[in-house]
C-alpha cells in the first residue's frame, strides 16, 4: 500500500466524515454509538476545511483518503466564523434534545448549540488542530510527518503556538502528542488540552 500527505481536497469531504467516525470514540470506530453518522463529522471535520481549507492535509492510501489533519490558525477567529456561518443551520437541524435524552447523538447536539469558545487559559497557544488516521495508516510514522507538515504551515503563517485537547480514555493518542512534542497545558476531569509554542520561519 503506497501513502502520501496531500493538501485536502473538495472530493476528500465525505472521506473525511467517516475517518472521523470510524476513530471517533477515543480512537476506535464509534459507528455503533450514533445514529446520525454525520454528528461527529459537523463538528470535527466540516467548518475545518470549509473555513480553512490551506490548513487541512488529506493523508492517502493508494490514492484513496485514510486520515486527516485539520486546524485552524486563530481559534477565536474559527470561533467567531463558525458561529456566523457553521452552526445556525446545523441548529436549526438538529433541535435541542430533550434534557433526559443521554444519547451520543443527544451528546453532539447539545456540543452544537453550545459551540466551542475558545478556553482563555489557551490563549498563549491560539491555533488548534484535530488528527486521526484510520488504523491501516497507524503506527508507520504518518501521523508524526502529518503533524509536522501542519506545524510547518502555521509557522510559515506565523500562528505562535498550537493546542489540541484530547480525552483521558485516548491513551495512544496521549503517548503520541507527548512523543512529538506536546507539552499539557490543562488538566480537566475527562480530558487534557496540549501545547506547543511555534518558533517563527526565519527567510
Ligand atoms: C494517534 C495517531 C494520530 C498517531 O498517529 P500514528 O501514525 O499512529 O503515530 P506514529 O506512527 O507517527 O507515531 C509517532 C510516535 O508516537 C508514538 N505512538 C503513536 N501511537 C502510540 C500509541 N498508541 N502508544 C504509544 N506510543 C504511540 C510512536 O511510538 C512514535 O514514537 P517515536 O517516533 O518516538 O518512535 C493515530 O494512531 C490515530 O489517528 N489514532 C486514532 C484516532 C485518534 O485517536 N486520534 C487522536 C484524537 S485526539
Amino acid at each position: 500500500m503506497k501513502f502520501a500527505i496531500r493538501p485536502y481536497h473538495p472530493s476528500d469531504f465525505c472521506a473525511l466524515y467517516t475517518v472521523c467516525l470510524k476513530t471517533g470514540d477515543s480512537g476506535q470506530d464509534a459507528t455503533a454509538l450514533f445514529r446520525d453518522p454525520e454528528l461527529l463529522g459537523h463538528l470535527y471535520v466540516g467548518p475545518y476545511v470549509v473555513a480553512e481549507p490551506e490548513l487541512c492535509f488529506t493523508l492517502t492510501a493508494d490514492g484513496a483518503p485514510c486520515g486527516y489533519v485539520l486546524g485552524t490558525r486563530d481559534s477565536a477567529r474559527f470561533h467567531a466564523w463558525c458561529e456566523q456561518v457553521w452552526f445556525p443551520v446545523l441548529r436549526q437541524r438538529y433541535p435541542l434534545p430533550s434534557p433526559d435524552d443521554d444519547s451520543a447523538d443527544a451528546r453532539l447536539i447539545r456540543n452544537i448549540h453550545a459551540g466551542d469558545p475558545p478556553e482563555p487559559a489557551l490563549t498563549a497557544y491560539p491555533a488548534h488542530l484535530h488528527i486521526d488516521l484510520l488504523p491501516v495508516a497507524q503506527g508507520q510514522g504518518w501521523g508524526r510527518r502529518m503533524i509536522e507538515t501542519l506545524l510547518n504551515r502555521l509557522r510559515e503563517l506565523g500562528a505562535p503556538g498550537v493546542h489540541l485537547g484530547v480525552g483521558k480514555r485516548n491513551t495512544g493518542a496521549i503517548q503520541f502528542y507527548e512523543r512529538v512534542g506536546f507539552h499539557r497545558v490543562l488538566d480537566a476531569d475527562a480530558w487534557i488540552a496540549y501545547g506547543m509554542k511555534l518558533d517563527p520561519v526565519q527567510i
